[in-house]
């Protein structure tokens, strides 16, 4: 049997990059999905292309940052699914800036996306999770997590999100709710492409493989943290980083 079948995943930030991977990657595992994303086009796109009738994936456009479109957006997932299973807290922005430079705004929209919107799907999926007795949450946080030039307020969020999944963790249990997170490192997306080249370079010259992950490579863990096989994992923050740094 596939590892999702019967059970329905709502990934944020899936029309693109690792998010889209992660929603391919449990779509052949036999999830339902509903793919929630502040680009609506996008995510559509998607939820057609893999499934046309629409009974299998859906795509929702949706600011996460904005509470009554994310509760809007878990009202329709629970008109159409029933209830949620798994959530991925996949969206995620940089506004990178030296910190003499970094503007309130660039520190504001990055805790807003990372840290809100996280918030906002969380308490949603909780609610549905905590009722029904079953959940698997996994966050992104990221290698910088532990602090990179020019990612303050990124950082800031990325390290956050380690704290806010284990004390969900430690709340989760009693509900049979698993909470855990992965902290990718160098995976070539379009946020990688914001990097200025040398730096790139360094980054993947600071992996052990000397070279980019790819988003399935995170996918892959992704679907592993929410299967149950990891029934016994939780509050864990995993490295999906190729030697890029170690715990
Ligand atoms: N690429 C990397 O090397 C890397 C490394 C570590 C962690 N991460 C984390 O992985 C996650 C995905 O990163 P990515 O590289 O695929 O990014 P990406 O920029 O390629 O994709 C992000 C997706 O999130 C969506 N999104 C952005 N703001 C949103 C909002 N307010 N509401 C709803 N959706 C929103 C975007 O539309 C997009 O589809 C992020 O949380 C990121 O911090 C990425």
């Amino acid at each position: 049997m596939s590892k999702f079948e019967g059970r329905i995943a709502v990934i944020t930030g899936g029309a693109k990059g690792i998010g889209e991977s992660i929603v391919r990657k449990f779509y052949d595992e036999g999830a339902k999905i509903a793919i929630i994303d502040v680009d609506a086009a996008g995510a559509q796109q998607l939820a057609l292309e893999l499934d046309p009738s629409g009974n299998k994936v859906i795509g929702l456009g949706c600011n996460i940052v904005n509470r009554p479109e994310v509760k809007a957006a878990f009202e329709a997932i629970a008109a159409k699914f029933g209830t949620v299973d798994i959530l991925v807290n996949n969206a995620g922005i940089t506004r990178d800036a030296i910190f003499h430079k970094m503007t309130e705004k660039q520190w504001d929209d990055v805790i807003a996306v990372n840290g809100k919107g996280l918030f906002n799907c969380t308490q949603e999926a909780w609610m549905i999770m905590k009722a029904q007795k079953y959940g698997k949450i996994c966050n992104l946080s990221s290698t910088n997590a532990s602090g990179e030039a020019g990612q303050a307020n990124y950082a800031f969020t990325k390290a956050g999100i380690i704290a806010v999944t284990k004390s969900l963790a430690k709340e989760g249990g009693r509900h049979n709710i698993n909470v855990n997170c992965v902290r990718p490192g160098v995976i070539d997306t379009e946020m990688m492409r914001a990097v200025p080249e040398n730096v790139l370079e360094d980054l993947v010259n600071k992996t052990a493989f000397k070279r980019m992950g790819t988003p399935s490579e995170v996918a892959d863990t992704v679907a592993y943290l929410c299967s149950e096989e990891a029934s016994w994992v939780t509050g864990e923050e995993l490295l999906v980083a190729g030697g890029f740094m170690y715990r």
